[in-house]
């Protein structure tokens, strides 16, 4: 099965990015990160991209374009020269303009640390439980204009404890996103999937 390139785009740790770096260089998820953007300038996911030796790394300031459409324009740009076939995004907190989302169509996948469509938005693992809920966990989506709102990919529950705290409870959905992001990579390379309405039914 041949590789197929992917950009990801971070913001902060960058631990998911890890996790696929390690998937795709242990033979695991077949794709091969070309680049990787941030826009944040001190985002440790970047020395992560260093270390894996990914070729393009680039912090792309918005501070420098005038509006999100022209800061998304310039992400694409990239995107496109290196031939990316998915995007994905890995702790990328910044809401993405109609222009990119239609620009990669069907090819603009999300995680999200909560059981989608509970608890969207910036803190969701700290709104699953403050809410109550006794499972929370994590969704790959694409991502649709709507914020978290695309259709599910893949999702993976984890209980919440007693003893919760937001922290303890993001580790343990994180253990379960290294997992999840990859493996359904692979599944997007290897098998595809079609759409019924919302439902993304994966080819056998
Ligand atoms: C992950 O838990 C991811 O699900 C979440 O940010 C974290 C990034 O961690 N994403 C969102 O909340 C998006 N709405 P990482 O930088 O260590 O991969």
């Amino acid at each position: 099965m041949t590789r197929q390139s992917i950009a990801v785009m971070v913001s902060g740790r960058g631990t998911n990015l890890a996790a696929i770096l390690e998937a795709a260089n242990k033979g695991h998820c077949p794709v091969d990160v070309r680049v990787v953007i941030s826009n944040k300038v001190d985002a440790p996911a970047l020395q992560i991209a260093r270390d894996a030796g990914v070729d393009t790394i680039l912090f792309i300031d918005p501070k420098k374009y005038p509006n999100r459409s022209s800061y998304d324009q310039a992400c694409v740009e990239v995107i496109q020269k290196h031939a990316c076939h998915w995007v994905v995004l890995a702790g990328y907190m910044r809401i993405l303009s109609s222009l990119f989302v239609s620009h990669f169509e069907h090819r603009l996948i999300n995680i999200h640390p909560a059981l989608l469509p509970s608890f969207a938005g910036a803190d969701g693992v700290g709104d699953a439980l403050s809410y109550g809920v006794k499972f929370s966990g994590c969704t790959v989506h694409l991502v649709s204009e709507q914020v978290d709102e695309g259709a599910i990919l893949a999702q993976a529950v984890v209980p919440v404890m007693n003893d919760d705290t937001v922290e303890s409870l993001h580790q343990r959905i994180h253990q379960k996103e290294y997992e999840l992001y990859p493996e359904t990579l692979r599944c997007l390379v290897e098998k595809g999937f079609r759409l019924d309405g919302r439902r993304v039914i994966w080819n056998s």
